[in-house]
């Protein structure tokens, strides 16, 4: 079996990752073996009986700011325990993650994700950072929720980790489309069917279905993925159909 892939986030709030470790595919991914995980209170790095972490801003303004030496501290401690895993340091300043950058992460052998809290990190302690990564174009409380989005997308990729072998190809984004509609028994739901060719056994039918409902949904919801994609053969044949079927109709 090959080393697993270490996991730590820095923070002040640790018990927050207690869920997190212990759920679902996560849990079972560390009693599988494939990974470690844990959450370091960044207290521990911090000095006098106090132990505080933040500080008045330099210039005056409100809210308070994490001071450099427990973070350099606390990221040093961890480098040493896992040397090459990049520190990533979740802010709503850093670029933004996808699942491409979730691809590339998961080739990595682990990550040190720093938390952030208050008005956000001294400038000097960010130059440890790797990286900067943000969920999204809001201001959370903290980076704690963040880092956790961030590893279940990375782990959740890591081979062996999910049940299926392509479960974590075959979906969302992965291939620049939204997944295909899902149904499951009952094959009637309050009148509502489960599309005949699914019910079919016809792999290939099945599969081309998937493929037309993949186009559709991502065409309706969001056109802007397909924006800069390359189309397959079959794909743009889909889409030629479209294309046909609404010219007629415009023509009526
Ligand atoms: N910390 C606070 N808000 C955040 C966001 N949107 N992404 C990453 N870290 C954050």
């Amino acid at each position: 079996m090959p080393s697993p892939f270490h996991y730590a986030a820095l923070s002040i709030f640790p018990e927050m990752f207690d869920g997190f470790w212990s759920t679902g595919m996560v849990r079972r991914a560390i009693m599988g073996g494939f990974i470690t995980g844990k959450a370091v209170d960044l207290r521990a790095f911090a000095e006098g009986v106090h132990k505080v972490t933040d500080d008045k801003p330099y210039g005056g303004g409100c809210g308070m700011v994490m001071k450099p030496e427990p973070l350099m501290k606390g990221i040093a401690h961890l480098q040493s325990e896992m040397p090459g895993a990049p520190v990533i340091v979740m802010t709503p300043q850093g670029q933004p993650f996808s699942q491409s950058l979730a691809e590339d992460l998961a080739r990595e052998k682990g990550m040190i994700m720093v938390c952030g809290r208050y008005e956000g990190m001294d400038e000097r302690a960010c130059i440890k950072a790797d990286m900067e990564l943000s969920i999204g174009d809001y201001v959370l409380t903290g980076g704690e929720l963040a880092a956790m989005v961030v590893m279940d997308a990375v782990i959740r990729l890591i081979p062996g980790v999910l049940g299926g072998e392509d479960s974590a190809e075959k979906e969302s984004f992965s291939e620049g489309l939204i997944e295909y509609a899902h149904y499951t028994r009952p094959p009637v739901y309050e009148g509502m069917e489960v599309p005949a060719v699914l019910l079919s056994g016809n792999h290939r039918a099945i599969d081309s279905w998937r493929l037309e409902t993949s186009l559709k949904r991502t065409f309706l919801k969001r056109p802007d993925l397909l924006e800069d994609r390359s189309f397959s053969r079959e794909e743009r044949s889909i889409l030629q159909k479209w294309s046909r079927e609404i010219a007629r109709l415009a023509d009526n």
